[in-house]
């Protein structure tokens, strides 16, 4: 087990105090937390998670969510300013993934609580939008992320595991073909996907889907805010949106490349038919009638007015700026790798990329890398090392440092090829598939993050 953060330095609080701390008090420790934990990316070494890391845009959206932090959206009545926001959140995520392409449609979004929550929504919407199928399932790529397994567990939706090619590292269309049968209702596509940032062929995709009447979920959870503008760019991305036929849902994150705050996504239908399947009301409890547009109950009206704010204030012109500067930054950063024959960027990356070495064990780089300060995210399958370029890479000097690291990382691998990587896989922590020592290991990292409070050592 770790040690509790902060432990001496404040006071830990296992009940709560008799009497009530100073404001500036716990208005200091924070902000020395804060100060303090915000070192850890704000270099641009880290990748991914921190999408914006500009203080001032994070200040104004505080500010934006100060004024609404304490109402409940549930309460329209009370905040019709939550509808005007909620409304043109959609409306806008709805224009940029391009539903004006849609013909004889009537398209439709729900602001939900994240990535996890808008595939959540989408797989409910699949299966209660199926009615007839007495149990339901989906077909995702094994590169999709683990929100779609996640949810088909909590709603009994099973997820057939597509395999994808080794090498293109996006789907198998032929396996998808297969194993489509009479109680599939929608497929996933990634565009992109976490581990490699590879496009799934949405197009071929969309077209199975047609073919069989049934869904297609696109992922667009980290590349939504983006993809639309590097493809404006220029950049060699196929089409993942609305336009193409036989897309049913998108899932956008806000709080990612949408540059809020954290807590909103957006979850895009190509009719609206199909959301307000997903919808859950009790009209007969005596508390009175019960409804709410998604799986939260109340809401706070901070976060969707500072999602808002992020995109009436940067409008197209700012993501299309900050999309510029992430790929031009990712496409640097990868030539730095190409440059080394040893390394092998995994398929045709976007803004994220992922690489590893057929000579040593890529954990070897990691490990390097690490003492350089850099925090990359590990896969396994095979061992690989992944960097999600955000904003704060795009910072003067980052892909020098890189480049120069990087090149360091390699001759420390060639060097200490024969010893064991000191680190593993992040995702999963332990070698191998569940296992009795890898669930172990995994109640360990859980009861690490909230149950700490039994192990601090008595005052
Ligand atoms: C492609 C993709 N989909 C979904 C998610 C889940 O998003 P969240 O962590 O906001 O629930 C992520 C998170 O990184 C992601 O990368």
């Amino acid at each position: 087990m770790s040690r509790f953060p902060y432990l001496d330095e404040y006071d830990v609080h296992r009940t709560m105090p008799d009497e009530g701390t100073a404001r500036e008090e716990i208005l200091a420790m924070m902000n020395d937390m804060a100060v303090r934990e915000n070192v850890v990316w704000e270099d641009g070494q880290c990748s991914g998670t921190m999408y914006c890391g500009d203080h001032d845009h994070y200040d104004f959206l505080n500010a934006a969510f100060s004024n609404f932090s304490y109402v409940n959206t549930l309460q329209r009545d009370m905040c019709p300013s939550a509808t005007k926001f909620e409304a043109e959140i959609i409306a806008m995520t709805l224009d940029m993934l391009r539903v004006g392409s849609l013909e004889g449609k009537n398209p439709g979004g729900l602001v939900t609580s994240g990535g996890s929550g808008s595939i959540a929504h989408a797989v409910l919407a699949y299966r209660e939008g199926n009615p007839s199928v007495a149990r339901a399932n989906m077909i995702k790529p094994e590169t999709a992320h683990p929100a779609f397994a996640k949810a088909g567990h909590l709603f009994g939706v099973d997820m057939k595991i597509a395999p994808v090619d080794p090498v293109t590292l996006q789907v198998d269309l032929e396996w998808v073909r297969a194993n489509i049968d009479d109680n599939t209702v929608a497929l996933v596509g990634s565009a992109p996907n976490y581990g490699y940032g590879t496009v799934d062929p949405i197009t071929e995709l969309g077209a199975l889907a047609l073919e069989h009447g049934i869904g297609l979920h696109v992922d667009g959870c980290l590349g939504g805010f983006l993809l639309p503008f590097g493809r404006e760019l220029g950049y060699d991305i196929p089409a993942f949106d609305f336009t193409v036929p036989g897309v049913t849902t998108i899932s956008a994150d806000t709080h990612k490349y949408g540059y809020a705050l954290k807590g909103t996504s957006v979850l895009a239908f190509a009719d609206q038919s199909l959301r307000n399947s997903q919808y859950f009301y009790l009209t007969d409890w005596s508390g009175g009638k019960y409804c709410s547009p998604g799986m939260d109950g109340s809401r706070s009206g901070g976060l969707l007015a500072a999602t808002w704010a992020a995109m009436v204030s940067l409008g197209r012109a700012g993501y299309l700026r900050y999309a510029k500067a992430i790929f031009e930054t990712s496409a640097a950063m990868q030539d730095a790798i190409r440059s080394h024959p040893s390394l092998r960027v995994m398929g045709k990356p976007s803004f994220l990329f992922s690489f590893t070495s057929d000579e040593f064990d890529i954990y070897l780089v990691n490990d390097f890398l690490r003492t350089k300060g850099w925090r990359m995210n590990g896969q396994q399958y095979p061992n690989a090392i992944h960097m999600a370029v955000t904003r704060p890479q795009t910072q003067p000097g980052v892909v020098e440092r890189w480049t120069s690291d990087l090149a360091e990382a390699v001759a420390y691998a060639k060097a200490h090829r024969d010893e064991p990587a000191k680190s593993g896989a992040i995702y999963g922590g332990v070698a191998g598939g569940m296992s009795d020592e890898a669930d172990e290991f995994i109640r360990a990292v859980m009861a690490d993050m909230m149950d700490q409070q039994a192990s601090i050592p008595p005052a």
